[in-house]
């Protein structure tokens, strides 16, 4: 039994539906086996539970583990490929990197340096675009499982475009996905998730795999790529017969529903958002990613407007990092820039996003994205190094909003000073090396 003592921030309640920013200033949050059972001031909780050994969390702020519904696992190594589009930067940068990991030892060291990045930014829950080869998602889940993450993934599949060494066919498509799902799916905090790359290197044969295996692993979630460019738009549109709009090209094959989230969606229609809206889909926003390739400018007015969920991603190695910080900084960028179209957000809905709306998206709300009594205690304790602009902007602040929104600007991974998932401090995992002396 244990008491967390500090500064506590969360956004139980929507700011998109009116809610506030909720503040405990010096908070007490008892955690036993893992989940919140008693919530209030530090000194109530405390003189109730005398015996209860205290965690002191003062000075900094206590966030909610922080939600990725959206980052590649085998782009570590690649992040800064600048100055190219989504198609060009796939071909010159990215594939080529994702080709290096049909080596399962090079996989094993870019997974440790994944779930690594992920910890040390305070993300505790993430859906992770796979690998292409089932060795190298077994590796990322094995390191995932032994640090004590939430993750979900799985095999990226794909059967024609893409360099050879990166397709498969629908079976084996198939076939490797339920061995990986048995092995991974319900263990521990993993989850499988099935992946096509993007319909454009997926024949429809393939999305028929992929629904399939949708249906054979209950609970499953289902995720990839929408709407990010405008030449990928067209060439997806040419080579499906008969296709209205990109979304219609994984509808049709059944893979538009509560568990699917879309990555992107810059380039939506109205009749893509209805849908979206209507089978309860989600899309992962990654504004980092999307203005570094250039991809454009976010609606996101319109996909709320439409009831369609959204919840920040990184989109490492497109995205300019693991940090949700900046993601959500970004997100406010592109809003602004947006003008009379864009959505003014406040600190308060940039923390949602990356916690509360991400646990929703993965269907994970019972269970993380704030402090709630009977949520799983997954946080991160904010603690800038004395003297830091960070640190000098937080004991300036006038009040909690304003403290968030200079995280929100100036945090990064050097002052996420530990992380927790279910009680436990996963942060331990990566001792941070010293600095070698001059
Ligand atoms: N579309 C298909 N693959 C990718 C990828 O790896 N990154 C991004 N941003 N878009 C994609
Ligand atoms: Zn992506």
């Amino acid at each position: 039994m244990t008491v967390f003592r500090g500064t506590f921030l969360d956004t139980p309640h929507s700011p998109f539906a009116g809610g506030l920013l909720r503040c405990e200033t010096d908070g007490g949050v008892r955690v036993v086996d893992g989940a919140i059972v008693e919530r209030g001031g530090f000194e109530a909780v405390h003189s109730r539970y005398p015996d209860d050994d205290v965690v002191d969390l003062r000075g900094g702020l206590v966030l909610p583990g922080l939600v990725d519904t959206h980052v590649h696992f085998p782009q570590v190594r690649m992040i800064g490929a600048l100055g190219m589009p989504l198609l060009d930067w796939l071909e010159r940068s990215a594939l080529p990197e994702e080709a290096r990991l049909c080596d399962e030892l090079y996989a094993g060291e870019v997974a440790r340096e994944f779930v690594g990045g992920m910890v040390a930014v305070g993300t505790t829950t993430a859906l992770v675009f796979g690998a292409h080869f089932a060795s190298a998602v077994d590796a990322l889940f094995t390191e995932a499982a032994r640090v004590g993450v939430r993750v979900t993934s799985g095999l990226v599949v794909s059967d024609r475009i893409l360099r050879a060494d990166l397709l498969t066919s629908p079976e084996s498509a198939y076939d490797e996905g339920l061995l990986l799902a048995k092995r991974w799916h319900g263990v521990d905090r993993s989850r499988y998730a099935v992946i096509p790359r993007f319909s454009l290197s997926c024949s429809e044969a393939m999305l028929d795999s992929c629904a399939a295996l949708l249906g054979d692993v209950e609970g499953a979630l289902f995720t990839s790529h929408i709407n990010e460019n405008l030449a990928e738009v067209a060439t997806v549109c040419d080579l499906f017969d008969g296709c209205d709009d990109y979304l219609s090209t994984y509808q049709q094959h059944g893979l538009v529903g509560p568990r699917s989230v879309y990555a992107h969606n810059v380039h939506a229609t109205p009749a893509e958002l209805e849908i979206l809206s209507a089978e309860g889909a989600s899309v992962a926003h990654c504004p980092t990613s999307n203005a570094a390739l250039g991809s454009g400018l976010f609606p996101l007015r319109e996909h709320l407007d439409h009831g369609v969920r959204v919840a920040l991603g990184s989109d490492v190695g497109a995205g300019t990092g693991f940090s949700l910080f900046k993601e959500g900084l970004q997100a406010y960028f592109m809003q602004q820039l947006l003008g009379a179209r864009g959505l003014p957000l406040t600190s308060a809905h940039l923390l949602h996003l990356a916690t509360a709306a991400g646990a929703s998206t993965l269907g994970l709300a019972d269970h993380v994205g704030d402090f709630e009594v009977g949520k799983q205690f997954d946080a991160l304790w904010l603690r800038p190094a004395d003297g830091s602009t960070l640190h000098v902007g937080l004991q300036h602040a006038n009040g909690p909003d304003e403290a968030l929104a200079k995280t929100f600007a100036l945090a990064s991974s050097v002052d996420v000073a530990s992380v927790w998932v279910g009680g436990a401090q996963v942060s331990a995992a990566y001792p941070r090396p010293a600095v070698p002396a001059r």
